[in-house]
């Protein structure tokens, strides 16, 4: 896209919540992402087998550790199961009322079967470095589908909440040892009465460091940055701004909702991550 048929909205101006901020180069994919938001209402209408399909092949897309491809998707349609992973994720209504539940699964034991029927080891799967490996697929694999399913009208939201009580998800759905779920991604069409938009992020002085890291210019911004996301979130019915929700957030394990637990799981769940 060049300059003269430049957007009449300033999107990356909305994403930021600074109508100053201007991009000079721009494209239709970068113009989507720029319009992002979770979405979590939903209308009845499902998702078809095509779309799923689509969104899966979009998720295969992505760049994947050594082609070691360590991650699965588990889809979710069934109301009554829905319901019940609902209630173990912090009983998130959206999970239950969107058409399908995408659960994000790091996945070694695809290769621990391979190497069964080989008779070969497979010693480096017990090191945290495998389940970072599996983790860092699954999320590269599930943001694409997230762009892609944008990209059909319909919309969603990660559910990290599926740490909360990692086993029960493990059993509710059946998965094999070397595998936990990672989050869940809740998929539908929009509800347009829902009430959100697009939330301004970190202005980029504080995320983007120039050759070295520079924590003091990194955080000049971010008094003004409490000030648009507090709009924003008044705007929404929502309150408070960045800093103190953050402080709240990452206070202590009491915050943290059973994932506090997530170390010892892992290890139970055959990922020692040593
Ligand atoms: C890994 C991950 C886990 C998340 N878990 C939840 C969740 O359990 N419940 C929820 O309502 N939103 C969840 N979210 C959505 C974030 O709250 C949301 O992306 C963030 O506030 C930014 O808002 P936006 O996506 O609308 O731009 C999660 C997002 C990510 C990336």
């Amino acid at each position: 896209m060049t300059l003269t048929d430049s957007p009449a909205v300033n999107r990356a101006g909305a994403r930021y919540g600074d109508p100053d901020f201007v991009l000079g180069a721009t494209s239709p994919v970068i113009e989507q992402q720029l319009r992002h938001r979770s979405v979590r209402a939903f209308l009845p209408a499902p998702v078809t087998e095509e779309e799923l399909q689509a969104v899966v092949a979009a998720a295969s897309s992505a760049p994947t550790s050594s082609n070691l491809q360590a991650w699965s998707v588990v889809a979710v349609t069934d109301p009554a199961r829905r319901r019940r992973l609902s209630d173990l994720a912090a009983r998130q209504e959206f999970i239950a009322e969107a058409p399908l539940f995408l659960v994000w699964v790091a996945d070694l034991d695809r290769h621990h079967r391979l190497a069964e029927r080989n008779g070969r080891p497979l010693d480096a799967t017990a090191y945290l470095e495998s389940t970072l490996l599996g983790v860092i697929d699954a999320a590269l694999a599930a943001q694409n589908a997230v762009v892609a399913l944008e990209s059909l009208g319909l919309g969603s939201v990660f559910v990290g909440a599926v740490r909360n009580h990692a086993e029960e998800f493990a059993d509710e759905l059946g998965l094999p040892p070397h595998s936990v779920a990672v989050f869940g991604l809740a998929v539908g069409h929009p509800d347009p009465t829902e009430v959100a938009g697009v939330k301004p992020r970190l202005p980029q002085t504080a995320v983007l460091h120039r050759e070295t890291y520079n924590a003091s210019e990194a955080d000049a911004g971010l008094p003004a940055y409490d000030e648009r996301l507090a709009a924003y979130n008044r705007a929404h019915g929502l309150t408070g701004a960045w800093s103190e929700r953050v402080l709240a957030r990452l206070a202590g394990a009491a915050a943290m909702a059973g994932r506090d637990r997530l170390r010892g799981i892992l290890e139970r769940r055959g990922l020692p991550s040593r």
